[in-house]
């Protein structure tokens, strides 16, 4: 059975960790490194078990950021409870580590409900999402993670269960199979996804509201960090804070995770209070980037700036030289690359901007 009940839990293993193909002119790039995986933004293991919970923000006022989702949301809440129905279905999409399950937690806290969390690749039998909708209480919200992985069956069960809340089975085997369509409580469908272009669009249209998550700013990444060492009872100035900061991609995960290795650092060398001059050395100790580059956004870099002089430089192109697929390159890295002004868009390609020069070591 898929459901994971209102507690979240370790819902599936990680995915694999990505293969690193490494091609023969690897000459400025650094070798991939095991420690660069601190910059992942999928979580790890231990970051699903008790203490990473705790981190969580569980109330609107905690969550950090994403203004223009936080306020939609407070509106759809308002009118949903003034109207006393559920919230309309909800899909939000955007890198992993944003807060896309944060979010459908704090939604079911401010709803006053309770929060089902499941993940479709869970959802492969028909039997499996059946039970689960039926399960479901009056009010309650379904969270579904990866949700562009649902199969064509699971996909076609849900889309009478979220327009009408209820569900067709089938009855009997062969020639006296009959379908049988039994009513569900009204709920709220959340799913999440990190590729919302491998949505089907029957299923991204039954969505009535769809969000996109953001990286977050540098400043407001300082406030989860001091928000998440003041819940680990780690000293920690502001200065220290905005250097985590500035090294976590723009996600509240790795944010998180950096923390916590420099809270080892500084506890494992009795340095007291973290400060900038603390962060700094302990996460080049870590081989942390100072912008928070990893191996493969080095690599694309390095890749544009050796062999194409900077560009305009086609997907494909740097695709093949990294050895990542078109997508991940496009959903993964360049989002992050152009944030930070690192990597330009143009019609004939991308190009590298002067400040990945210089950051890059090249004049
Ligand atoms: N807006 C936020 N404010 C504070 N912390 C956040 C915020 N969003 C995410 N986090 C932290 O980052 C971690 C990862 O968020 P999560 O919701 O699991 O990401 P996603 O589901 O998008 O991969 C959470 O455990 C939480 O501690
Ligand atoms: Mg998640």
């Amino acid at each position: 059975m898929a459901i994971i009940s209102s507690k979240q839990q370790p819902i599936e293993p990680d995915p694999k960790p990505k293969q690193r193909r490494e091609s023969k002119d690897d000459r400025k790039t650094p070798k991939a490194s095991p420690k660069l995986d601190l910059l992942q933004p999928t979580a790890t293991s231990d970051e699903t078990d008790k203490l990473e919970e705790g981190l969580r923000p569980q109330r609107f006022a905690d969550y950090i950021g994403q203004k223009d989702l936080k306020t939609v949301l407070e509106i759809a809440i308002k009118a949903a409870k003034g109207r006393g129905e559920t919230m309309d279905h909800l899909l939000l999409y955007g890198p992993p580590g944003l807060g896309k399950t944060t979010m459908a937690l704090i939604l079911a806290a401010e709803m006053g409900t309770t929060c089902k969390i499941t993940a479709a690749p869970s959802l492969e039998r028909p039997r499996d999402i059946v039970g689960l909708l039926v399960s479901l209480k009056p009010g309650e919200i379904l969270f579904i993670d990866e949700i562009h992985r649902l199969t064509r069956m699971a996909e076609e069960l849900l889309y009478p269960a979220m327009e009408d809340f209820r569900v067709e089975i089938a009855i009997g085997k062969g020639q006296s199979a009959r379908t049988r369509s039994l009513p569900l409580s009204p709920f709220t469908l959340v799913g999440a996804t990190t590729r919302v272009g491998s949505l089907t669009s029957p299923l991204r249209d039954r969505f009535g509201l769809i969000h996109r998550l953001h990286f977050y700013e540098p400043e407001e990444l300082t406030e989860i960090v001091l928000r998440s060492a003041d819940l680990l009872k780690t000293p920690i100035d502001r200065e220290g804070a905005e250097e985590i900061a500035g090294r976590s991609r723009g996600t509240p995960r790795i944010a998180n995770r950096l923390l916590k290795r420099v809270r080892d650092y500084t506890q494992v060398k009795n340095l007291g209070k973290i400060d900038r001059k603390i962060a700094d050395e302990a996460l080049e100790v870590f081989n942390v980037d100072p912008r928070g580059l990893d191996w493969t956004d080095r690599k694309v870099l390095s890749v544009m700036i050796d062999n194409f002089k900077g560009g305009p430089v086609g997907i494909e192109t740097i695709a093949s030289a990294t050895g990542e697929d078109v997508q991940t390159i496009e959903e993964v890295y360049e989002p992050y690359l152009m944030q930070i002004g690192f990597m330009l868009r143009t019609p004939r390609g991308r190009m590298v901007t002067p400040a990945a020069w210089q950051h890059m070591g090249y004049k």
